[in-house]
């Protein structure tokens, strides 16, 4: 059975892991946490989250270290914002827990400085800014149509999202920009991202390659959260039956693309 703690048990996502995490025979919750202050600290996160009651309490972040001591998972999962991430990396790190981070927005100096523990304490790593199998395969065809068109292509990447969402332009429209700098040889400020944060939008990327006479659109709707919380249990199963200790792996590694 796969120990599992959730950090913003409370939030969008970190329910959805929970109701996700209530129906693997191979996994059970064992400990769920969100930020200091957060109203349904002290509720059952099953309850919380739709899926019946669970027996676990939803506890404050400033607990963690405690937290994971006692309730001993081997993956924490963590879908909160980027400062709660880094700091929640290092304490699962500290107590040996490996992870696997949904939670977008890092700094590069964040994303440094959260590399540098899983390195020198040795967990295993999955993270990505987007866990949806159809994004890592859009994600892949993006690399592959940018390989066949080119440089005489201009790009552009429009992606949009709820009002709600904190971060833009997206981590995932920033990794498709990564992506297409790398195989075109370019800085990455050549790519120009429009953002778009209106209502309930789930998310949405579009990648435009284009010339003066033509264009090639790539484009992925996701229409419901629950693709990204049920990717969030193929890399937890991953983490801990295959994962590489004191490296970072992302979705291209557990869904072997
Ligand atoms: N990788 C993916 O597939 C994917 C998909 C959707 C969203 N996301 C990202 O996941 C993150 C969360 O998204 P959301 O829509 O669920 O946001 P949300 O605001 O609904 O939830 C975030 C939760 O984290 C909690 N939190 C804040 N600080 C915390 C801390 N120190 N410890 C524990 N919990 C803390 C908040 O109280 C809140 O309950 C965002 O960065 C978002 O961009 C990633």
């Amino acid at each position: 059975m796969i120990r599992v703690a959730v950090c913003g048990a409370c939030g969008r996502m970190g329910k959805l892991i929970v109701r996700q995490l209530s129906k693997q025979s191979d996994m059970k919750l064992v400990a769920a946490i969100d930020a200091p202050g957060t109203p349904s600290l002290g509720e059952d996160a099953g309850e919380l989250a739709g899926a019946g009651k669970l027996g676990v309490e939803i506890v404050s972040a400033d607990k963690l270290a405690d937290v994971l001591k006692e309730s001993k998972p081997d993956v924490l999962v963590d879908f909160t914002k980027a400062d709660a991430a880094v700091q929640n990396v290092k304490t699962a790190s500290e107590a040996g827990v490996h992870v696997v981070v949904g939670t977008t927005g890092f700094t590069a100096e964040q994303r440094d400085e959260i590399e540098r523990v899983i390195r020198e304490r040795k967990i295993r790593a999955v993270i990505s800014p987007n866990m949806s199998v159809g994004v890592n395969v859009f994600f892949k065809s993006v690399k592959e149509t940018a390989r066949m068109l080119g440089t005489d292509y201009g790009v552009e990447i429009v992606e949009a999202h709820h009002a709600q969402k904190r971060d833009a332009p997206s981590g995932t429209a920033r990794r498709a920009v990564q992506i297409i700098a790398k195989e075109f040889g370019w800085s990455e400020d050549k790519i120009k991202i429009k953002s778009i944060r209106e209502g309930d939008i789930v998310g949405e990327h579009t990648v435009i390659f284009f010339t003066p006479e033509e264009r090639v659109e790539i484009i992925h709707r996701a229409q419901s959260r629950e693709t990204f919380a049920a990717g969030a249990t193929k890399a937890i199963r991953y983490v801990v039956k295959k994962g590489k200790p004191g490296v970072v792996q992302d979705m291209q590694d557990v869904l072997g693309l």
